[in-house]
C-alpha cells in the first residue's frame, strides 16, 4: 500500500491463479481421460474372458458355476487396476512436494552431543586469528582478519552497511564457520568446545529482534527459565523497558506478538535487550541495539550501561555517537575490494 502497488500485486495474483487454473484443468483432463480408458480396457478384458469362458463351457471343459466364479474374480481385479490412474497423479504431486522437502533435509544439522568439552566460564577475552569467511557463493566478507579484544574491554565496531559487522557476531556465536583461521574465547578455540556452552557465554542482541508469541514475561525468561521476578524487573529496568511494560494492560503478563498487543520498534528492541541481559553473560554483543532508541532513552540506557559494561567484554556494533562514547576503543570495519 505504501508503494501504491495494489493493482500490480492483484494482477500478479490473478496471473498465478490463471496458471493454477490451467494446470488444474490439465490435471482433470488427464484424469478424466485416463480413468475411463482404463475402465474400458478392464471391461474389454472382462468381455474377452466371458467369450473365452463360454467357448470352454460349450466344449465341456468348464462348468457354468466355475465360469461365474472366474468372472467374479476378474471383476474384483478391475477395481484396483482403474485405481492405478489415480496413483499416477498422486505420485507426480508427491514428487513435487518431496523436492522441497529434500532441500530442507539436505541442511546440515548442528553438531549436538558431540562429547566436546564444555567451554569453561572465563573472563571473556576474544581473539579472531587470521579469520577468512565468505557466505556460500558470495564474495568474501572477511579475509585474514585479526582482532584481539581484552577481557572486560568495550569495543565499538562501526563501518559501512555490508562490511561484515554482524557477520563477526554470527561467527563468534558459531552460527557459521570460518573457512580458515580460528576464533578464541579465553585462549580456547571455540570450534573445539561444546556448541551450547559457547553460546551460553555470549549474549547477543541481534539487529533483527525476534520475540516469541506469549507474554512479556515469557519473552524475558526465554534466556533463563529459572529467573525470579526480581531478576526480571532488574533486567527490564536496565534495558529501559520497565516503564512501558508497566503501562501495558496487564503489565508483565500482557500477551504480545501476533495475537496480542503490538509493540513499537523501539519497545521490541528494549525487550530483546532485557531478555539478553537476563542471561547475564560474560560477553555481550549489541548489534545496533540502541538504533531505535530515542535520544533520551539512549542516554538513560548508556548511563545504566556503564555498570553493565564494566564487568563484561562488550562488542558494540553501532553508528550512534552516544554509544561510541562508551567504548574503550573504536574499530572501523571497511568493506573488502
Ligand atoms: N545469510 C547470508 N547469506 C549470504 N550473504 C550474507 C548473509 N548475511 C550477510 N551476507 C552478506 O555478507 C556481507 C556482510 O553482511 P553483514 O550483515 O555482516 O554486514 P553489516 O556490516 O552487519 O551491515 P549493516 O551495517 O547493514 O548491518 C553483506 O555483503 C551481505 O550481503
Ligand atoms: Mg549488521
Amino acid at each position: 500500500k505504501a508503494f501504491v502497488r495494489e493493482k500490480l500485486e492483484r494482477n500478479r495474483f490473478e496471473e498465478k491463479n490463471q496458471e493454477l487454473l490451467s494446470v488444474s484443468s490439465k490435471q482433470i483432463l488427464v484424469n478424466s481421460i485416463l480413468s475411463p480408458a482404463i475402465t474400458l480396457l478392464a471391461s474389454a478384458g472382462l468381455l474377452l474372458l466371458l467369450w473365452l469362458g463360454i467357448n470352454h463351457v460349450e466344449s465341456g471343459q468348464l462348468a457354468t458355476s466355475e465360469l461365474v466364479s472366474l468372472l467374479l474374480y476378474a471383476m474384483l481385479l478391475t477395481q484396483p487396476i482403474s485405481g492405478l490412474a489415480n496413483v499416477y497423479g498422486q505420485v507426480q504431486r508427491t514428487l513435487g512436494a518431496a523436492d522441497r522437502l529434500q532441500a530442507f533435509f539436505a541442511q546440515q544439522p548442528e553438531p549436538e552431543g558431540t562429547n566436546q568439552p564444555i567451554l569453561p566460564l572465563g573472563s571473556g577475552a576474544i581473539e579472531f586469528e587470521s579469520v577468512s569467511f565468505a557466505y556460500p557463493e558470495r564474495e568474501p566478507v572477511l579475509q585474514d582478519f585479526n582482532l584481539k579484544i581484552e577481557a572486560g574491554e568495550t569495543i565499538a565496531i562501526t563501518g559501512p552497511n555490508g562490511a561484515g559487522k554482524s557477520t563477526l557476531a554470527y561467527l563468534l556465536m558459531r552460527f557459521d564457520q570460518p573457512q580458515s583461521g580460528r576464533i578464541l574465547i579465553d585462549d580456547h578455540d571455540i570450534e573445539q568446545f561444546d556448541l551450547q556452552s559457547v553460546r551460553e557465554q555470549i549474549g547477543l542482541v541481534a539487529q533483527n529482534t525476534l520475540l516469541v508469541n506469549g507474554t512479556v514475561r515469557d519473552n524475558l525468561v526465554y534466556g533463563r527459565f529459572d529467573a525470579s521476578n526480581e531478576d526480571i524487573q532488574k533486567a527490564a529496568h536496565s534495558a529501559r523497558a520497565s516503564e512501558f511494560i508497566e503501562q501495558l494492560p496487564e503489565g508483565y503478563d500482557t500477551i504480545i506478538g501476533d495475537q496480542g498487543v503490538k509493540l513499537s520498534g523501539g519497545q521490541r528492541q528494549r525487550l530483546s535487550l532485557a531478555r539478553t541481559l537476563m542471561k547475564d553473560p560474560p560477553i555481550l554483543i549489541l548489534d545496533e541495539a540502541t538504533a531505535m532508541f530515542d535520544p533520551e532513552g539512549e542516554a538513560g540506557f548508556i548511563q545504566e550501561c556503564k555498570e553493565l559494561i564494566a564487568e563484561r567484554t562488550v562488542i558494540l556494533i553501532t553508528h550512534r555517537p552516544a554509544s561510541l562514547a562508551l567504548a574503550d576503543r573504536v574499530l572501523k570495519l571497511e568493506k573488502l575490494v
